[in-house]
This record gives C-alpha cells, structure tokens and sequence, in this order.
C-alpha cells in the first residue's frame, strides 16, 4: 500500500488545494463528481439548489427514440440503506429532451452527459443518431459524451438485459457507436447482475465503447409479508445507495485489474467524500452520485467538497495521484 505523505502546507498553515480535474477518455471534467442518470431530472431541475456548472458534469435521465410511459405506481421503496425502484425508464423522447429540457439545462453552465436507452439495437442507433445530428446542427449544447445504459429490459428478449451477456453489450453498444459515428465519446452503463464483469467491459470497449460506468441497479425485490404483494407496481425492482457501495468499489477494482486502460466511472451508494475517493482509489477516473440527491439535492456539492478537504488532509494533490491506489497492493 502505497503511504499517504502527511498534509503539504503552502504557506502557514494553508494546506495546498488539491487538483481535482479529472478525464475520461478524450473528456476533461472539472472535477469528479457527476450525477448519476436517473436522479437528477432530464435538464436544470436541480439548478434549484446548486450551481450545476460546479459539478463535473450532470447526468441526466435515459432518453428513447420514443416518448415511453414507464413502469406502474408504486415505483420507489425507501429501505434502511438505499431504496428499490422501479421507475422503468420514463421519459417524453430524445427529440423532447433536445428541444424542451437541454436548452435550460445548457444554459446552466453545466457539461452535460447524455444517456440514451432503447427496447432493441436499432433503437440505441436511431437515438444515438438523433443526438449527433443535434450535435451537428449546434442543437446540443454543453453535451460531451453519451452515456448508453444497456442494463435495461430488452424486449427482443425479455430474459436479458443487453449488459447481461457479451452478446448483447456487443449488439447493442455496436449499434449506438455506429449510430453515433465519432461525433462524441460514447459511455456504456453496465449491470452489477453478472458474474464476469470484466469480460463484459471489454466487449463494451471493443464494440466501440470510449468507458465504462460501473454500476446500474441491483436487481432486488420487496414484499408486503401479510398480503404478499409486491411493494413495486413491477413486481422487481433495481437497489440503490449506500447498500450496493462495496458491489460498485469491488466491480471498479476488477474491471481496473484486467483493463488498466479502459476509463471508467463509479456508480453506487456515494453519499460522501471519502465514498468518491473509494471508487478512485478502486480505479475510477470519476464517480456519479444517484441516490444520496434524493435527500439532498445538492449532495454532489457537498461531496465535491468533502472529497477535496480529505485529499488535502491526506497530501493527496491531484486525482491521478489517489487513482487506484487500492492496487498497490496486488
Ligand atoms: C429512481 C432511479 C432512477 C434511475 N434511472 C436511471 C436511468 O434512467 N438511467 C440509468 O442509466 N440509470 C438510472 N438509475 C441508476 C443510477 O444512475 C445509478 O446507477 C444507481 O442508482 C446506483 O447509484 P446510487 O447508489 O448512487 O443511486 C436510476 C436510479 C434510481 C434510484
């Protein structure tokens, strides 16, 4: 394990502020701490309580080629560490988004991610081809990457979600780089629900795929014992917060181990500083906060800066030098 020099002082006794610019890929962020998809609204609905140009980028809801309805109420179930949902994707379309929610979103400051999904291969390209023609026609503003979450239900076939097998990261990352072209950096969502998280990333990455975001929901379900119905309207739901914290920390530690190139962002259970620094540490170039804005809209701020006070304390200058620390050991 590699030491912690004790805290450098710049001038009596100032700790030096560390850098906390980061890259994925051909993208330079701020600083490492983006919104997770799903959790902070289609554009500048949290612009309401922080200043989302300050963070390193926001996320924002998954879009479709279509408008989809979702999933039936009740859609969130609050637990002890985190809660279950089953929201199931809702959103008015990419063409909606592109025209109502990003222009306020944009004008916000804030570098934007988007994310796309879709019930089949030929939906991730048509939506991913939507996007670069916006991109082309300056009707994407403040957008530098595209994040495509494929740890969604595929209805071609419902047993699989598209990141659950090589096969289908393959099909359908393959088909949302083509339709994306070179236009942005492409970003693939993976799935927690699989027992070989590696090879999965590297067929994300061989099928075009410029990251990875490590992780999606963990598959999960609650009952009512009495009646025994289900507490989601969709019978299953997806578990989030800081229950599945050590799931993201393991799956980033061992995507990094087989891929020391691959860029990757952590997902999952960060509701604090030193959870950011847990998934750098793991190997992350960046992190996403998802659930924790529930509570408190403006948490990524607060992380932002509670990560930046622990690598100051620690002597910890720059976000490269934090970044996989967790493998000094192996
Ligand atoms: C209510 C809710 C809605 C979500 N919607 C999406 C989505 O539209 N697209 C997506 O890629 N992930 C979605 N997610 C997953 C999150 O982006 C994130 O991967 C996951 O919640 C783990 O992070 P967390 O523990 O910080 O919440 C959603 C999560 C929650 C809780």
């Amino acid at each position: 394990m590699s030491l912690a020099p004790g805290p450098r002082r710049v001038a009596a006794g100032a700790l030096e502020v560390p850098s906390l610019e980061t890259t994925v890929g051909s993208v330079h962020l701020p600083n490492p701490v983006m919104t997770a998809s799903g959790t902070a609204g289609h554009g500048a609905e949290l612009a309401a309580y922080c200043d989302l140009s300050s963070l390193g980028a926001v996320v924002v809801k998954s879009v479709s080629r279509q408008a989809w309805s979702g999933n039936p109420a009740p859609r969130m179930w609050p637990l002890p560490t985190g809660m279950l949902n089953s929201v199931g994707l809702q959103n008015a379309g990419v063409e909606h988004w592109l025209a109502e929610d990003l222009p306020a979103l944009a004008a916000t400051g804030a570098t934007v991610v988007a994310s796309i999904w879709g019930f089949s291969a030929a939906d991730y390209r048509s939506v991913a081809e939507v996007i670069a023609i916006a991109v082309a026609e300056g009707r994407a503003p403040g957008v530098v990457a595209v994040e495509a979450n494929i740890s969604c239900p595929n209805v071609e076939d419902r047993r699989q979600m598209f990141a659950h097998s090589c096969h289908g990261v393959e099909e359908s990352i393959g088909a949302a780089a083509a339709g994306l072209g070179s236009v942005l950096p492409l970003w693939a969502k993976l799935s927690p629900n699989v027992t070989d998280l590696p090879s999965l990333a590297g067929a994300a990455q061989g099928s075009g795929a410029d990251a990875v975001t490590l992780i999606n929901t963990v598959m999960g379900m609650a009952l009512d014992p009495l009646s025994g119905g289900f507490r989601l309207g969709a019978g299953g739901g997806g578990l989030s917060g800081p229950a599945i914290h050590p799931v993201a920390v393991r799956a980033v530690y061992e995507v990094r181990s087989a891929w020391p190139d691959l860029p990757i962002i952590g997902v999952g259970g960060v509701s604090t500083g030193l959870d950011a620094a847990e998934l750098i540490a793991a190997g992350a170039d960046a992190v996403q906060v998802g659930t924790a804005s529930f509570a408190e809209p403006a948490a990524t701020v607060r992380i932002i800066a509670e990560l930046s006070r622990w690598m100051a304390g620690h002597g910890i200058t720059s976000v490269a030098a934090l970044k996989g620390r967790g493998h000094d050991h192996s």
